[in-house]
Parts: C-alpha cells; sequence; structure tokens
C-alpha cells in the first residue's frame, strides 16, 4: 500500500494536473475508485439517493454516514476519503460540528470533510479547521438546501447570485477550505471561481474550467438503472444492465440444473461416503454413535478453488 494522498496533496494541486474524484460508499466501491486512480474519494451523502434510494440527501445522519465512511477506509484507499457531513450535523453549533467532523476522523478513517455552504457556515468551517480537519467546501447547487433553493436548480445563472457565489468562494478559501466543489453552475462562473479562489475547485456540473471533476460513482458505472441521466453525467459503462444479465444466467442455469457444475462442489472421500451409507442404511433415520467414524467424514478440503 503507498501512502495515502493527503489534504494539502490536493490544495498543491491548483492549476495542476486535474484532480480525479469520484464517490464510493462502501468497500468494493472503494476498492474500485482507488483501482482506477481516484485522487479523492468522497462518502457522499448521494449515498441516500444512489445506495439508499431516498428522494434527496436529507434523511442520512453522522451514523449512517459515519458506518460507510469506515467501509470505505476499510479499502486502505490510497484515495484521500473525505467524509461528507449530513444536513444538520453543522448547523446548530460549532461544538456539535467539531464533534461530529471529529467521528468521521476517528470512528470512519477520513482524512478531510466536506460541508455545503458559503459565508453563513464560515463559524462550522472555522471551528473544524480549528480542529486540525481539512474542509472541502461545496457551493452552488447544494442538495442540502433543497427546500430552500426551490428544488434542485442551476444556481448563479443571474450576475447577482453569481457574485454572492464568488464571494462565498474567496471567503472560503480565505479561512483555509483545501479545495472547493462546484455544483450545477454556469461554466463562466465556476471558470471565474477557479482563477479568482488560491485553492482547487472540483466541478460536478460546472463545465470544464475547474481544477478537478467529480461524478458519483453510480452514474459513471451506469449502476443506477434509470433510463434518464442528468445532462452533466456521462456513464462510461452499464453496470446495471451487465448485472441484471448475469443474475439472469445464474437463475437459469438453477432453474436447468446446470449450476452447480462438479467442479463447484465439494467431495468427500469416497471410503467415507461408503461408511455414511451403510451407517444410514443400518440405522435407518435413528440416532447412531459417530465417535469412531466421524474423524473420517471431516476430509481436509479447501473453500478456494
Ligand atoms: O454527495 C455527493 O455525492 C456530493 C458530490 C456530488 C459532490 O456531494
Amino acid at each position: 500500500m503507498s501512502a495515502r494522498i493527503t489534504a494539502p496533496e490536493i490544495a498543491a494541486r491548483k492549476g495542476g494536473s486535474p484532480i480525479k474524484m469520484t464517490t464510493a460508499y462502501d468497500y468494493p466501491t472503494a476498492r474500485i475508485a482507488d483501482r482506477a486512480g481516484a485522487d479523492v474519494i468522497l462518502v457522499g451523502d448521494s449515498l441516500a439517493n444512489v445506495v439508499l434510494g431516498m428522494g434527496d440527501t436529507l434523511g442520512v445522519t453522522v451514523d449512517v454516514m459515519v458506518h460507510h465512511t469506515a467501509a470505505v477506509s476499510r479499502a486502505e484507499p490510497r484515495a484521500l476519503v473525505v467524509g461528507d457531513m449530513p444536513w444538520l450535523s453543522y448547523h446548530t453549533s460549532s461544538e456539535d460540528t467539531v464533534r461530529n467532523a471529529g467521528r468521521f476522523v476517528r470512528e470512519g478513517g477520513a482524512g478531510a470533510v466536506k460541508l455545503e455552504g458559503g459565508r453563513k457556515r464560515l463559524p462550522m468551517v472555522r471551528a473544524v479547521l480549528d480542529a486540525e480537519i481539512p474542509v472541502m467546501g461545496h457551493l452552488g447547487l447544494t442538495p442540502q438546501s433543497v427546500h430552500a433553493m426551490g428544488g434542485f436548480k442551476v444556481q448563479g445563472k443571474q450576475a447577482a447570485a453569481a457574485y454572492e457565489l464568488l464571494s462565498d468562494a474567496i471567503a472560503l478559501a480565505d479561512a483555509g477550505v483545501f479545495s472547493i466543489v462546484l455544483e450545477g453552475v454556469p461554466d463562466v462562473l465556476a471558470a471565474i471561481v477557479t482563477a479568482e479562489v488560491n485553492v482547487p475547485t472540483i466541478g460536478i456540473g460546472a463545465g470544464a474550467g475547474c481544477d478537478g471533476q467529480v461524478l458519483v460513482i453510480h452514474d459513471v458505472l451506469g449502476l443506477g438503472g434509470s433510463d434518464s441521466i442528468p445532462k452533466f453525467v456521462r456513464e462510461y459503462a452499464r453496470l446495471a444492465d451487465a448485472a441484471t444479465e448475469a443474475l439472469k444466467r445464474f437463475f437459469a442455469d438453477v432453474e436447468s440444473g446446470a449450476f452447480p457444475s462438479e467442479a463447484e462442489t465439494y467431495h468427500m472421500p469416497q471410503e467415507s461416503a461408503e461408511i455414511l451409507r451403510d451407517l444410514v442404511s443400518s440405522a435407518g433415520t435413528g440416532l447412531v454413535d459417530l465417535s469412531g467414524p466421524s474423524d473420517d467424514l471431516l476430509a481436509d478440503e479447501s473453500m478456494e478453488r
């Protein structure tokens, strides 16, 4: 295992080679993301949507997010693991925010946390940074504000709103976040923010002018099984279709008796099988004392292929 990428290393990539980020929610998705060369793995609260089938991200708790962050960390990825702080985990007080952020690090094994919002959240951002936990910002279409935004809509299309977002980004960067996710904003705005802040921007639905890009892993892999995908998503596979096909073939083999084959079956020594058959035929269905022959029945065989 090579050393894990750190938040300062991601910060140092400003204007350098593009930062590659995706989400993961468990051990296998973390392994896939890491083997593919992710720089950052976000244990996103999009977990609520793509894993738990919820309509928005408001339903996931710190307990749930930390549980999944720990599963991702168990894959021992080289990528920086960022835990996504869920709604209401950083809204009530700085003390609660730091305690919750600390759980992502101590119990979840994360190297950083992400939280949504700009100047409004600065006291919480500063408190987490003061606790020596690196923070990733998140501006634009912030899904935890779905009700306040009036739905999932592109943000910053008007000059005034765009300027507000730019001011939020500068404030976050000045506070010391190591990067900022820009979600669902016009490309011009994302490019201006990228030019104006001294930390990397990582775009999702924010055009090509950011310092990096992130997509939800289920979207990249086509794991959702849905026919409608957002404009900013590019599906690189249709794994839900491939998985359905594979399972159909398994079920067909079960139905026809083609599964399992001899090679997929454990065997006992013929001698033991004969003893067993003799025991059964002489004792009928009654109980027998197996203290002698039972050792013979325990043939050593590996579970592996
Ligand atoms: O929760 C998430 O997956 C995210 C990304 C879309 C940035 O916040």
